[in-house]
């Protein structure tokens, strides 16, 4: 596996993958490698010939205030995590290279960027449509691979690959990979770092309490008041507060008042100082 830090490079090296007319793949991440993103590297290789990695800490998606310079970089770990799942290239460029001098350019998707975590993180789904349209110049790929432990950053992505009818990738060839989760059902993330040993045990209750909060509506439980319990069940359950805790329509992300099949149950919630989110179907 080669490591890219200049575009150029990556330019010439992604051509020569291509020769013959192998198809390529991106995994872009952020670094601090888990299961969830060697989950996508293997979906990424059974359905292209080559697979390229970008890693990169994009400070236009943190706001003031969050984690830009706490966010774990473990560049030697996760290249050889990388290079052992058989990844081509490692593009990982630094900010510079990202955003020179004089950048000035936003991608913004309105809509599906609104609410859930769009109303907490102002700015953030810019910065995220912003470098995905990037890296997706960039490297130019085939197919790209998210996973959808952040499923309102997967619609963002679709959106904006469908608005600005990109071709490399085109927004069908945008794939969504199942959440992986840790033994005790909590969505594997960067950030579960962070958390205390105690803080990671009452984690757990994020997951369950969603799994009961779901099968309650699924079996008509109204949709208002199973909420308000969810919230309860997981400030009782060790965490601080609760950003959100929605129902909303899996492809619009609408809200939604009642149960139906296209139902997802979103929620965001603080322990300690660190925030995690999760979504499941109903
Ligand atoms: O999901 C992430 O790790 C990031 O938001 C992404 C898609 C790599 C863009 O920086």
């Amino acid at each position: 596996m080669q490591t890219i830090t200049r575009l150029d490079m990556l330019r010439s090296e992604v051509a020569q993958l291509r020769r013959g007319g192998a198809s390529v793949a991106l995994v872009p991440t952020m670094g601090a490698l888990h299961e969830g993103h060697l989950t996508l590297i293997r979906a990424a290789r059974g359905q292209a010939d080559h697979v390229v990695a970008s890693i990169f800490v994009n400070p236009r998606q943190f706001g003031a205030g969050e984690d830009l310079e706490a966010y774990p970089r473990q560049m030697a770990r996760d290249s050889a995590l990388l290079e052992a799942e058989g990844v081509a290239l490692l593009w990982a460029p630094a900010p510079e290279e990202v955003y020179p001098a004089g950048y000035a350019t936003n991608v913004s998707v309105s809509g599906v960027s609104a609410g859930l975590c769009g109303a907490d993180r102002p700015g953030h789904f810019d910065g995220v449509a912003t470098v995905v349209c990037k890296l997706f110049n960039q490297v130019r790929p085939d197919l790209a691979f998210f996973g959808e432990k952040d499923w309102q950053q997967l619609a963002v992505i679709r959106r904006m690959a469908r608005d600005l009818d990109l071709t490399q990738p085109e927004a069908s060839a945008i794939h969504a990979v199942p959440t992986v989760r840790e033994a005790d059902g909590l969505a594997m993330s960067s950030r579960n770092a962070y958390l205390t040993p105690e803080q990671r045990e009452q984690a757990a209750v994020l997951p369950r309490a969603m799994r009961e909060a779901a099968a309650a509506i699924d079996s008509g439980s109204a949709v208002a008041e199973t909420l308000d319990r969810l919230r309860g069940d997981l400030v009782a359950g060790g965490f601080d507060s609760v950003d959100y805790a929605e129902l909303r329509d899996a492809a619009t992300l609408e809200r939604v008042g009642q149960r139906e099949d296209a139902a997802r149950l979103f929620v965001a919630a603080r322990i300690g100082g660190t925030r995690l989110i999760d979504n499941i179907g109903l």
